[in-house]
């Protein structure tokens, strides 16, 4: 069970116990962050999931496709660490990783 470090918008912390198998995105919302709003509920349309990804845990998510990357070119905060969190499995080897909720386009 992967425990991820989530910072929201306001820069506050919080520790959760995610679980294997789920998207970021559901762990995340699933613990509560209300700005994840997630409008596609997962299908790679929306972009309303956008976080940015601690660079040290970068080539331990899937690589982005194609669909992923034109979404997040549609947003106005995208930087090198950006991912769309529906996109990304929970693993094991997530554990520890810090996630930081996008802000609101
Ligand atoms: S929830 Fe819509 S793109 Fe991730």
């Amino acid at each position: 069970m992967p425990k991820l470090v989530i910072v929201n918008r306001a820069g506050e912390e919080k520790e959760v116990d995610a679980q294997a198998g789920l998207s970021l995105m559901e762990a995340i919302r699933d613990n509560g962050f209300d700005e994840m709003l997630a409008l596609c509920g997962g299908c790679c349309s929306c972009a309303t999931c956008h976080v940015h990804i601690d660079a040290a845990f970068a080539d331990k998510v899937p690589a982005m496709s194609e669909d992923e990357n034109d979404l997040l070119d549609s947003t106005d905060h995208r930087d090198a660490t950006s991912r769309l969190s529906c996109q990304i499995p929970l693993t094991d080897a997530l554990d520890g990783m810090r996630v930081t909720l996008a802000e609101a386009d």
